[in-house]
């Protein structure tokens, strides 16, 4: 199959670039594919909302760059914060055109939130499900547009470079190409390859490499290992944030339900199980500092109480306000018997987000020709070493929407890099000589389990060094037990997705001990200040 531009992600950042794209050049073909149903990414699960400067009598452009300055802990590029601050307003007006619902108040103004590290009310929300509502109003726009073509249940396994045409590739090399991708077909149980003149990641998060995650089973960070496979280059894998406050329910295992932090923002108190409001020893911010603070403090708080969570006390909230704004929270809480008004929510931290990932520049291009990134699985220099809440969802529009405007100059101007012998028929096909079907689906799982276990226990919101040695050297024989399998088995969305987590794995880790400070997200006991030397680790 060959295709003008090629989107893989069915989440805010890859239907964003799809849908510019084609309004840009509805005469070019635009192929999307996403590994399970369209709607199952981490945009749907979003909840806050997403920030934006939208009230200029009370707040300014100035204001939110320096919140996002202070979260990001000196690790941000400032110009990369302007352009997503100042450029993100016009972002959330195209997906208000393009019929995404926000909620108003009774004048008929934007209700807007407010959530940790924001100095302002600036959130703008659908009830207490933005994401769901954002990506139903860019699917809906997606299906009238004739020329893209949305493949789903379709598995990318690897990206196609230079190397597949037996060209020695190292990270030295200075002109890799992307040609397009290998794909796992799961409507055809086929491999099949597909070309494209230029190709998007927008794969999204890597939550699933912890044992607790609010993120869905679709984050397994693939475009990140892809692209280290290729010799790209990857940066800050270190700053996994965690969010504070994930409903806790003993015996929950996979996705956790997330109370957001906009509860905070209306007045939620964190509680230990004394029943005492804590953060005000943390924090003079209290429940409202950046996201690293509360989580490090509520991961203190269970530590020395010996407990597995504290608690989020709504109860002063009359129950009509509560769920108007957060309805799904209300109804999730009550279907385990929380009734929030009267009762403590159970909640512990559980990882989120990935602030690093895939490097690229202002325009989205990754290191390697013909291949942009954006939405999580890129590192664009905005979130540093923390990113500030609902900054995801507004940075992934603002640089799907960079990315189309180079891909389009790109593709217009004939700067594809061609490498000189490739022509569709010169891509081998993929080569499954000598695999058979596994005999046993214990060996995948178990080994994820271990995974999981290790990076939640060694790699987790507090790290030491002796910590992270342990972990890696477990990683190592995870990483060549698992290469072994991938040899000599046909390949399976588990098999890539336990191969992908490890090689995530070992780059979180690889990352955390190169950083000999504590900065951000990055706690280490062995380093407990910040060193001078501010700079981001690269791969
Ligand atoms: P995703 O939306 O995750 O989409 C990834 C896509 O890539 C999926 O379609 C998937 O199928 C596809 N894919 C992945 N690997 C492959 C492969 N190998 N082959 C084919 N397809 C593949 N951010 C905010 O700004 N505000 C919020 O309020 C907020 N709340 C959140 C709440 C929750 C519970 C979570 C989990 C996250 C939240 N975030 C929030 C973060 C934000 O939702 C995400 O960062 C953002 O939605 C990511 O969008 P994306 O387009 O990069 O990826
Ligand atoms: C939340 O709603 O608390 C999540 C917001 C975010 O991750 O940006």
């Amino acid at each position: 199959m060959q295709t003008d531009f090629l989107v893989i992600g069915s989440g805010i950042a890859g239907l964003t670039y799809a849908l510019k794209l084609s309004a840009e050049r509805p005469d070019k073909t635009v192929t999307l594919l996403t590994k399970t149903q369209s709607d199952e990414t981490n945009t749907k699960y979003a909840q806050g909302g997403i920030a934006g400067v939208m009230d200029a009598d009370n707040d300014s452009f100035g204001r939110h760059i320096e919140d996002t300055l202070i979260a990001g802990d000196g690790l941000c590029d400032k110009e990369i914060v302007e352009i997503v601050v100042r450029e993100g307003v016009e972002r959330i007006r195209e997906i208000i055109d393009w019929g995404a619902e926000f909620d108003k108040d009774s004048s008929g103004d934007y209700a807007l939130g407010k959530e940790g590290g924001h100095s302002a009310f600036r959130i703008l929300h659908h009830k207490d499900v933005t994401g769901k509502e954002m990506e139903r109003a860019l699917l809906e726009a997606i299906r009238t547009r004739p020329n893209i073509q949305v493949i789903s249940h379709c598995f990318v396994l690897d990206l196609i470079t230079q190397h597949h045409l037996g060209y020695l590739v190292t990270k030295a090399t200075p002109d890799i190409v992307c040609f397009g991708v290998y794909v796992l077909n799961l409507n055809t149980s086929k491999i099949e390859k597909i070309l494209s003149s230029i190709t998007l990641l927008a794969t999204g998060g890597n939550g699933q490499v912890y044992r607790t995650t609010t993120n869905p089973s679709i984050a397994t960070g693939d475009g990140v290992a892809m692209v280290y496979r290729a010799k790209g280059r990857i940066e800050n894998m270190e700053f996994i944030q965690f969010h504070p406050t994930a409903l806790y329910e003993p015996g929950v295992r996979g996705q956790s339900f997330l109370i957001t932090e906009a509860v905070r923002g209306d007045g939620g108190i964190l509680r230990n199980l004394q029943g005492a409001a804590f953060m005000e020893r943390y924090d003079s911010r209290k429940d409202l500092a950046p996201r690293d603070i509360v989580a490090r403090a509520i991961d203190n708080e269970m530590k020395v109480a010996g407990t597995e969570h504290v608690f989020l006390d709504c109860r002063h909230f009359s129950k009509e306000k509560f769920t108007a704004h957060f309805p799904n929270i209300y109804e999730k809480c009550l279907s385990i018997g929380i009734d929030i008004t009267k009762d403590l929510i159970p909640v512990a931290p559980a990882a989120h987000y990935s602030c690093g990932g895939i490097k690229t520049d202002e325009w989205g291009k990754t290191s390697i020709n013909n291949l942009y990134a954006a939405g999580e699985c890129a590192s664009t220099g905005l979130h540093g070493a923390n990113r500030l809440a609902s900054n995801s969802l507004l940075e992934a529009m603002v640089f799907a929407h960079r990315a189309s405007l180079d891909s389009v100059k790109r593709f217009d101007d004939h700067i594809i890099s061609s490498f000189p012998a490739v022509l569709g028929s010169n891509v081998p096909d993929w080569n499954a000589a000598g695999t058979n079907a596994p005999r046993e689906m214990i060996l995948i799982t178990q080994s994820l389990k271990e995974m999981k276990l290790l990076m939640s226990d060694y790699v987790g919101i507090v790290r030491n060094n002796e910590r992270l040695d342990r972990a890696m050297k477990r990683l190592d024989l995870l990483y060549e037990e698992t290469e072994a399998l991938y040899q000599k088995t046909i390949v399976s969305p588990q098999l890539c997705e336990l191969r992908n987590m490890i090689t995530v794995s070992y780059l979180i880790v690889k990352c955390a001990q190169f950083r000999h400070e504590s900065r951000g997200l990055h706690y280490n006991t062995d380093y407990p200040g910040k060193s001078l030397l501010v700079q981001n680790i690269d791969l």
